[in-house]
């Protein structure tokens, strides 16, 4: 039986449909225990061949989120976040770092837990930052918080996504 924290009642397409991204943080820490089951839904994340390709750096200092916020062109949140969890992998693993993060995401989601996809621009900052060696990327980090606005896990709008009928192509694009 694991000790893992267990999400809400949240179905699995509630989780989505109320996943939004969170840049807006208290200062409350999140615990330890949640914080290492939302790394766990990334662990568990499928990945070509299974082969499991990333590696997941935990920033949760504040000093060292500001460095690697400085890496980043739209990542002022990252300052002030709880924690952030930078994605580490060869080149050519993006799809399985992009189900990774999903997974973590949605679990953080379930968990209460806002966060938001943040792109370290400066990739030769980032790596010397986080000590990441230079034939790995660390573009990707999702920095995670409790959300300051309440109302933060709204449903999206309507017109937040494009419908269906838009994105949509039957047998042929
Ligand atoms: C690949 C990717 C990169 C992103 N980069 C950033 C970023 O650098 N800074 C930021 O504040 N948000 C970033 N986001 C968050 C998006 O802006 C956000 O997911 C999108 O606007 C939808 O937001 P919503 O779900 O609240 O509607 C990124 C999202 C993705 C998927």
């Amino acid at each position: 039986m694991s000790n893992e924290p267990q999400p809400d009642a949240l179905s699995v397409a509630e989780a989505i449909r109320r996943k939004r991204a969170v840049r807006a943080y208290t200062t409350a820490p999140v615990p330890e225990d949640v914080i290492e089951a939302i790394l766990n839904a990334g662990r568990r994340a499928q990945s070509s061949k299974n082969t499991q390709p990333w590696a997941f750096v935990l920033v949760t200092e504040r000093e060292q989120l500001a460095r690697v916020a400085a890496a980043g062109t739209y990542a002022a949140h990252m300052a002030h976040a709880a924690f952030t969890v930078v994605l580490v992998a060869a080149p050519g693993s993006e799809f399985d770092l992009g189900q990774a993060a999903a997974n973590m995401q949605l679990a953080a989601t379930a968990l209460g837990v806002g966060s938001c996809v943040t792109i370290l621009h400066n990739e030769a900052l980032a790596h010397e930052v986080l000590g990441v060696p230079s034939d790995l990327t660390c573009r990707w980090t999702i920095t995670f918080g409790y959300p300051a606005d309440a109302n933060a896990a709204r449903p999206l709008a309507a017109g937040g996504r494009r419908p269906l009928s838009e994105v949509l192509h039957r047998e042929r694009y």
